[in-house]
Order: structure tokens, then C-alpha cells, then sequence
């Protein structure tokens, strides 16, 4: 039986490619977008959803749209420079016609999880507000749901939001650490593999080739990404592979090499938004009791491109 997952998504180019990867995968069952701000606002993400899913002819997948602004303060703001000001590298898309359901992001989570005990896959790939809203509203979903399968963080190597912190951690420091410690089943898929997974030029041009709308699509927004990369990260030629890597992992978990580690996230000063592993032998206060979360630290890199490319192109 295919995993039912629900996507938590701000899309975002990278998004835009995950949930596609997703919606071509025998082995996934999305029965659900909810929207949070992070590379756009929600309202912005809102809409490039409910685009995505009529690009790919599924429009009968209910959008919920999200939290629009962090637990604790303002959404500092997107990121035009990575994602472009539509979030779809400013290939300028129609307006949707589907529209979102009247329900929040955290309610549909709450009632989806309720609803089929063990059964959802949360995938969370941009900040973790909608998913601490969730656990909030209905703390029992920690012990109904099936897996945690989130695409964000840095263990023990540097951010890429600042020299702390990874971006969807940044961007909501205070969600992602009522996430690490709810006791749940949590996998973090961060920076620590997917700053080792490369789409190289070569693997993009394989999405122009393709004859179906969403590697067309892919390959109409993936330019302006990938210019972002090879401006920003010195010897990177393509781009990294985030938000899919958490797709990959929920279809193929020894895709990847995990560690168990408690978590926490700062919240203050310049490390704010960093996750900090305690590894075996040294701990402290903040890390008494919490519990233990997969931390992805290794990744067969070249299996993961494959496995998206064969199920998109
Ligand atoms: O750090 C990468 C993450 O930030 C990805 O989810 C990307 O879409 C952005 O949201
Ligand atoms: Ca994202």
C-alpha cells in the first residue's frame, strides 16, 4: 500500500520539484498540501501549490493554507533572490483556478492524523510553524502519527541561512524545537546530506527532454535556481538537492545513513536557529530527557538524483 503523506511546503522551486517527485512515485499517497511562508509568504505559497497540483492534473488534492508569520515574531521575509518573486523563478504562472479548503494547515494535519491512527507521513519541508501549531492544537497527534520526515537543519556542518542555521530552522527556531522534542518519530533530513547531493547541469538538462508537464515545468524554473547556487557556493555547478532529499528518504530510508541524537535548537544570539546534536559522551541540562531524533549525516547521493530523475523525466 502506498505511504499517505501530507507535504508541508513553501514553494519554492525546490518544493515545486519535491512534490512532484512525490506525485510520480507509485510508493506515495499525497493526500495533502498545507502552505507556510518561508522562500515566498503563505498567501504566495498558497497559490503556487494549488498551481503545481492543477500543472500536474491533480486538483482533487486539498491545499490547507498555514500559519503567516512565525510562533514568536514577524516572518523576517522570502528570498526573491533564490526562488524568484513568484517562488517559481519568475516564470510568471497563470493565476489557479482551484482554490484552498476552508480549513487551516494545522486543523487539516490535526484531522487527517486523527482521522487514520499510524497511518500519515508528515513531510515537513519548510519552516516547522504549521507542524508545532498541530502538536499544539492536538497534542495526541505525537502518538497517531506514522512518521516525521522533515527537510531541514545542520548537525555538524555550517548553515546556509547564516553561519549558524539552516533555512527552514531560521526561519521559525522556536517551532522546530517544540518538533525535535514532542516525541514523535522524527527524521531530519539537513544540510548534512543534502549539501552532499548535487543536481549537476547535466542531470537539469534532463528535465527539458522530457515529455511530460512537470519536467516541463521543472525545467522551466530550475534556471534561475541553479543561477542562485552557482553565484553563491563557490565549484557548484547545478544545484543542491534539499526538499527532495526528504521525499527520497521516505520512499527508500537506506538511501541514507542516520544517527540518534536529542536535539535542540537555539533560539538566541547568532546562533539562533541552529540544531545542536548531543553526541554520545557530552551532553548537558538543555539536552537531559529529550528525546531521540534519526539524524540523516550520511547519503548514497548519486542513488537519490537517480531515483528523482527516473520517477520525473
Ligand atoms: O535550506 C533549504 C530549505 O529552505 C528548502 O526547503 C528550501 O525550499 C528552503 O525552504
Ligand atoms: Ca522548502
Amino acid at each position: 500500500m502506498p505511504q499517505k503523506i501530507i507535504i508541508d511546503t513553501d514553494p519554492g522551486v525546490d518544493d515545486a520539484m519535491a512534490i512532484f517527485f512525490a506525485l510520480r512515485s507509485p510508493e506515495l499517497d499525497v493526500i495533502g498540501l498545507t502552505t507556510i511562508f518561508g522562500n515566498v509568504h503563505t498567501e504566495l505559497a498558497t497559490v503556487n501549490a494549488l498551481r503545481l497540483l492543477a500543472i500536474a492534473g491533480r486538483t482533487d488534492i486539498p491545499v490547507a493554507e498555514g500559519a503567516h508569520d512565525p510562533l514568536t515574531g514577524p516572518f523576517e521575509g522570502p528570498v526573491p533572490y533564490v526562488h524568484g518573486d513568484d517562488g517559481q523563478g519568475n516564470v510568471n504562472l497563470p493565476p489557479a483556478d482551484n482554490r484552498a479548503i476552508p480549513q487551516t494547515a494545522a486543523a487539516f494535519i490535526v484531522e487527517q492524523v486523527m482521522a487514520a491512527p499510524g497511518a500519515i507521513t508528515l513531510v515537513p519541508i519548510g519552516p516547522l510553524t504549521n507542524i508545532a501549531l498541530a502538536l499544539r492544537l492536538e497534542p495526541r497527534i505525537a502518538a497517531n502519527v506514522k512518521n516525521v520526515v522533515l527537510m531541514g537543519g545542520n548537525a555538524l556542518v555550517p548553515g546556509n541561512a547564516s553561519p549558524s542555521a539552516e533555512a527552514n530552522i531560521h526561519n521559525d527556531p522556536e517551532a522546530a524545537d517544540i518538533v525535535f522534542g514532542a516525541g514523535w518519530p522524527v527524521t531530519m533530513v539537513g544540510l548534512d546530506v543534502t549539501h552532499k547531493t548535487n543536481m549537476t547541469p547535466e542531470h537539469l538538462d534532463a528535465y527539458a527532454q522530457a515529455d511530460n508537464p512537470l519536467a516541463q515545468h521543472i525545467a522551466r524554473i530550475v534556471p534561475f535556481y541553479r543561477a542562485y547556487f552557482e553565484r553563491s557556493f563557490s565549484g557548484v555547478k547545478g544545484i543542491y538537492v534539499h526538499d527532495s532529499s526528504a521525499i527520497a528518504y521516505v520512499i527508500d530510508p537506506t538511501l541514507f545513513e542516520v544517527e540518534r541524537w536529542p536535539i535542540r535548537v537555539a533560539t538566541q544570539g547568532i546562533s539562533r536557529g541552529k540544531t545542536w546534536p548531543a553526541l554520545p559522551g557530552v551532553t548537558g541540562p538543555a539536552w537531559e530527557g529529550r528525546p531521540l531524533v534519526n539524524v540523516c549525516v550520511g547519503v548514497d547521493a548519486d542513488r537519490v538524483v537517480a531515483l528523482e530523475l527516473d520517477r520525473l523525466t
